[in-house]
């Protein structure tokens, strides 16, 4: 294959904002010639040949032989953690995301922690437990708040914080006794409750050389004033101004580096983005969660900052090859809103046309614009 002066066919996988943001930047970029999105949403459809197909490896793997599609990018973990990319490999199909070994970074939170622990990458205090008893025994010895985590994906709703032994003890009867998540809680995680500023970090990987992103911060809370149900995020914002050089440093040398070489002395091969989601705490940044896919909504603020094709890393990340990319960046700072409907994210209110974008799209984006907003 030679993509010197390419013309690339594209397919997005998955239906958000972040691969709108994805489909955004290889629309503008001058090697792509064609962009696909399954499932895709009403905002890629503006950019995408969008198709409704399950989203099965083999199905897809059939719909990228049948089209001609010389890289897909998968947007979601779950088609990551199912093996998707194993599968492309396996029939020659170039493909950005981490294999299924690797992507049990997300897939299995103990996974992470044995990971880490071995290989002392900074994390928060944690125990493991497959028994409802045991879990119960070991929290009631435990300062509060007490952080706990069904092991595997649960749509990010795996998390709770529990304030008092009661919310503890039912928190694990959740998991262990009602199956609320199903296999993803057949192990629970018991954590030390950190405190400090949330940080995303994310960075391409080859297998090899890493390239890290510029930061970005996300909003968890649904209502204004930082108030209300924990979310996937309602917002993000790039630069973050607590994250100094030096913090972006020991970020990148304390927890990404040591994370990929420690997979690769496990025999695995991170290839992709590796989302460091940390926390900063007054002994340093530790790690919340790693995600092994671009984060949402932080891709839509870190993306319109990226000056440099993103088609050109994409493919040198899939073919293992960064050796000649490097990141170039615009000074200009992003911010992404989430606006969502009533009843987000319990049972939102859907079926609505949202209207406004091609004003808003038309907007001059310069600073005089932005200042004239704010005085209003
Ligand atoms: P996770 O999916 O593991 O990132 O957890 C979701 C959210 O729960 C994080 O973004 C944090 O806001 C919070 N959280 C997770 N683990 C901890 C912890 N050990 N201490 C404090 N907050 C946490
Ligand atoms: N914003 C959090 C995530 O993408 O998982």
């Amino acid at each position: 294959m030679d993509y010197g002066g390419f013309e690339l066919r594209v397919l997005i996988i998955g239906s958000g904002g972040r691969e709108h943001a994805l489909a955004w930047k290889l629309a503008a970029d001058p090697g792509v010639n064609k962009i696909y999105s399954i499932p895709g949403n009403g905002g890629l459809r503006e950019l995408a040949d969008c198709r409704d197909l399950p989203l099965e490896p083999t199905a897809l793997a059939r719909f990228a032989v049948k089209e001609k599609i010389d890289l897909t990018i998968v947007g979601p973990e779950k088609p990551l953690v199912d093996g998707i990319v194993d599968v492309f490999e396996e029939r020659g199909l170039l493909i950005f995301g981490p294999n299924k070994a690797a992507a049990q970074l997300e897939g299995s939170k103990s996974f992470a922690k044995t990971i880490m622990n071995k290989y002392q990458v900074p994390t928060a205090r944690t125990r493991i437990f497959t028994d409802f008893e045991d879990a119960l025994k070991y929290a009631n010895g435990e300062e509060l708040p007490l952080v706990i985590k069904a092991d595997g994906l649960a749509g990010g709703k795996g998390v709770i914080i529990a304030e008092s032994q009661t919310e503890v003890e039912s928190a694990l009867r959740d998991c262990f006794l009602e199956k609320r998540f199903g296999a993803a809680g057949e192990k629970v995680l018991i954590e030390e409750f950190l405190i400090g500023q949330e940080v995303s970090l994310l960075s391409f990987c080859d297998g090899n050389k890493i390239l890290p992103m510029v930061p970005a911060q996300d909003y968890k809370r649904v209502d204004d004033d930082d108030q209300g149900l924990n979310t996937g995020g309602m917002g993000s914002y790039s630069p973050v101004p607590v994250v100094t050089e030096q913090v972006y440093a020991s970020v990148v040398d304390t927890i990404v580096k040591p994370t990929i070489k420690g997979l690769a002395a496990e025999g695995i091969i991170y290839r992709g983005v590796l989302y460091a989601g940390v926390i900063l705490t007054t002994d340093g940044p530790k790690v919340l969660e790693f995600n092994v896919r671009f984060g949402d909504p932080e891709t839509q603020s870190i993306i319109p900052r990226l000056k440099s094709d993103l088609s050109e890393i994409l493919l040198a990340t899939a073919q293992h090859d960064l050796g000649g990319i490097e990141l170039a960046w615009h000074d200009e700072k992003c911010v992404s809103i989430v606006l969502s409907s009533a009843g987000y994210p319990q049972k939102p209110q859907v079926g609505y046309e949202i209207t406004g974008l091609r004003e808003a799209a038309a907007l001059d984006r310069s600073e005089e614009h932005t200042s004239e907003l704010q005085s209003h």
